[in-house]
């Protein structure tokens, strides 16, 4: 009884206004709402204009998509002479560039030389997919991002480096070889600089292995296309960090799957971290583009689960 009141007075105290500057940043619970079938994994995802979900996967080389409104999942489209995909990017609407390549779920091994980009255009009646090209000096392909609807950059986890091709030619070259894109081994599996976005002149990459969250200027000269890159800059020192997502509110702030951690992690402005969200073996993020899910952070794991956490 005497507990009972006590807990009582102490949860009266304890107000909302009262209570906010003593908590840390609210950590929103994230719910599962769809599973693949089987032993999938989903390496990477993004949210298409419509508002579904398109899940790249590694364990088998598919494209699926999850409409929240439907709660339906299905396969989108599938490509040959690869085992796996990883990252994924829209490039112009609803068309997207897609990393391809052979990379065993069972054996935790990378086939170099094995990764190329492909076009999927989901624009018509029916999903149209072609390779733009297989790239022979490939070691890890892994993160892509748009610096135009033209030309994409790549992260080689395996070589440290960033690629740019343009999705038109197919020509292709190295932009930036870094040591904040180096990793050690672990095992068979080099994994430097791994997750890829790019916005207004900057690039911003994890290295996974290696530990950071880093940003680098890039530019794209329209008249020549050449594609030159500067020195990278740590934002973060966190570690086995994977993919991450802008914040789409201009707030400045970063969302970073942590799997290891099981964890979301925000980097606000000016670079202090909390946990924002917990999702077992989390892969990738995504916020909702409609009106009823622009704070809904959608977050892909590596057992093929798809969760959802309102982000406040
Ligand atoms: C990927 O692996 C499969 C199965 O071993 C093989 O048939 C295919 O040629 C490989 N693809 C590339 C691009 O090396
Ligand atoms: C883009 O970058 C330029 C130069 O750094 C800056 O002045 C501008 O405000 C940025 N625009 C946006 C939309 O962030």
């Amino acid at each position: 009884m005497r507990l009972l009141s006590s807990l009582a007075v102490t949860a009266a105290l304890f107000l909302p206004s009262y209570a906010a500057p003593f908590l840390k940043a609210r950590q929103a619970t994230a719910a599962s709402i769809y599973k693949l079938p089987g032993s999938a994994w989903i390496e990477n995802l993004v949210v298409r204009p419509n508002g579904q979900l398109l899940l790249a996967r590694l364990d088998v080389p598919e494209l699926w998509s999850y409409d929240p409104a439907t709660k339906a999942g299905a396969k989108v489209a599938g490509f040959t002479d690869a085992l796996s995909l990883t990252g994924i990017t829209e490039v112009s609407p609803d068309v997207y560039a897609v990393v391809t390549g052979n990379f065993s779920t069972r054996g935790f091994s990378v086939k170099a030389g094995s990764w190329a980009v492909w076009a999927v255009d989901l624009t018509g009646t029916t999903p149209k997919t072609t390779q733009v090209k297989l790239v022979p000096e490939s070691g890890f392909f892994i993160g892509i991002a748009p610096l135009d609807k033209n030309n994409v950059l790549i992260a080689d986890a395996a070589k440290a480096s960033l690629y740019t091709m343009n999705l038109d030619t197919s020509a292709y070259s190295v932009v930036l070889t870094d040591a904040s894109m180096k990793a050690p081994a672990q095992g068979s599996l080099v994994e430097g600089v791994h997750g890829l976005k790019y916005q207004n002149g900057t690039a911003y990459f994890t290295n996974t292995f290696g530990g950071g969250f880093y940003k680098v200027p890039v530019t794209l000269d329209s008249a020549t296309g050449k594609v030159t890159a500067g020195k990278p800059t740590e934002i973060a020192a966190l570690t086995m960090a994977e993919d991450f997502i802008l914040a789409p509110d201009g707030s400045g702030s970063y969302y970073v799957a942590q799997p290891n951690a099981n964890s979301i992690t925000k980097i606000s402005a000016d670079g202090k971290s909390s946990k924002a969200a917990t999702a077992t073996s989390c892969s990738s993020v995504a916020f909702g583009r409609g009106a009823n899910d622009k704070n809904m952070l959608y977050i892909a794991t590596t057992n093929g689960a798809v969760f959802s956490a309102s982000i406040a």
